[in-house]
């Protein structure tokens, strides 16, 4: 039996091989512009990352359900396909779906170390806990980090590696973004590796609003946490009070368009900047914009980036889909 020491789960960082903005450059060229803007990647501080996992529990947010159903229904599928070494998850947050394919692993006897990735190491240490509590033969991994760094410097050699990419995530990246991420993960795979690719499919508006303004006002409180993100790393004092959550689909682009819009005129005091910033009433800050997809142009995206498909699981009302794809 391993001791508890053995079985202590601590992130190694992934060092980045480009360079990326940091969150005073973020602000900088987001907020400080007419059209404003942050990154989505900044929602997830500790407190952030609960919110997301509080979200997928709530009944209007079906993409998490969905997924994890679907997953259940194919991972002996998946798993008897790639016969993984390894399992890499990007963005593996809550690491909550892994469980059916780490269940697949034991019923088929592959034994696989599971390498969650994600910007959030608390989540990652404390779900790596949870699933060597649930899976006595996994080791677990994690790599700490921004997967948009680079991934040059990602151990995945020389493997037969599953890389996973779920909960619909790659909808967060503009369609340009998405296709050049895509690729870079395209080019660190071996021939045998497959990429695993969770997407939310474009489906009756109603449900897709609905999904992104639950009644209990946990999506509001996610996107509003990062006023505390602000005020906390970058010395601001955002009033919570004088700003309101603001998500709606955009039928004519297919994604959820989630903004904080200023109810009352505020200046805002950025210390750490010595800079401030007047917000006047119904100024927005796009937060994240969430991409819904037919089959064909998810196919598509991944084809673009080089990909070959493989298979491709779909559930129906609500509609999303699992793609499985390989090196060409
Ligand atoms: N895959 C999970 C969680 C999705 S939430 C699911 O399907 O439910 C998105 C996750 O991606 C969060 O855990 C967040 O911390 C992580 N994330 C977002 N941007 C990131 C980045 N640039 N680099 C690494 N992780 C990131
Ligand atoms: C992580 N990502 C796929 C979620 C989504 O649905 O776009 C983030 C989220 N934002 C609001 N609710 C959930």
């Amino acid at each position: 039996m391993d001791t508890h020491l053995s079985r202590e789960i601590t992130c190694c960082p992934v060092d980045p091989t480009k360079s990326v903005t940091s969150l005073t450059e973020d602000v900088v060229a987001g907020l400080f512009a007419s059209n404003k803007r942050l990154p989505p990647k900044y929602f997830y501080d500790d407190h952030g990352s609960e919110l997301f996992d509080q979200i997928c529990d709530e009944p209007e947010y079906y993409p998490t359900r969905t997924e994890d159903a679907l997953l259940e229904s194919s991972a002996r599928d998946i798993v008897g396909r790639v016969k993984p070494d390894r399992i890499i998850e990007f963005g593996s947050g809550m690491s909550r779906k892994i469980r059916h394919l780490l269940s697949a692993c034991s019923e088929l006897e592959y034994y696989p170390t599971y390498v969650p990735f994600d910007v959030c190491d608390e989540v990652m240490i404390k779900s790596g806990r949870e699933l060597v509590e649930k899976f006595a033969w996994l080791n677990v991994a994690p790599l700490s980090g921004d997967y948009t760094a680079g991934l040059g410097n990602l151990p995945i050699k020389g493997e037969c590696n599953l890389v996973i990419f779920l909960g619909g995530t790659i909808g967060n990246f503009s369609e340009e973004q998405g296709v050049m991420f895509l690729s870079e993960i395209l080019e660190v795979m071996g021939p045998t590796d497959r990429l695993l690719l969770g997407a939310d499919r474009v489906k009756d508006p109603n449900v897709l609003h609905a999904a992104y303004n639950d009644v209990a006002g946990v999506t509001a409180a996610f996107n509003l946490n990062l006023l505390e993100v602000l005020n906390r790393d970058l010395g601001a004092n955002f009033d919570r009070e004088n700003f309101e959550h603001y998500a709606f689909y955009n039928p004519t682009k297919n994604q959820i368009e989630m903004y904080i819009m200023c109810l009352h005129e505020q200046e805002v005091r950025f210390d750490k900047l010595r800079r401030s910033l007047r917000f006047r009433e119904g100024n927005v800050i796009c937060t994240e914009i969430s991409r819904k997809f037919t089959r064909e142009q998810l196919e598509d995206m991944l084809r673009q980036a080089g990909f070959k498909i493989c298979a491709h699981y779909e559930s129906h009302l609500p509609s999303f889909s699992l793609v499985l794809a390989a090196p060409p």
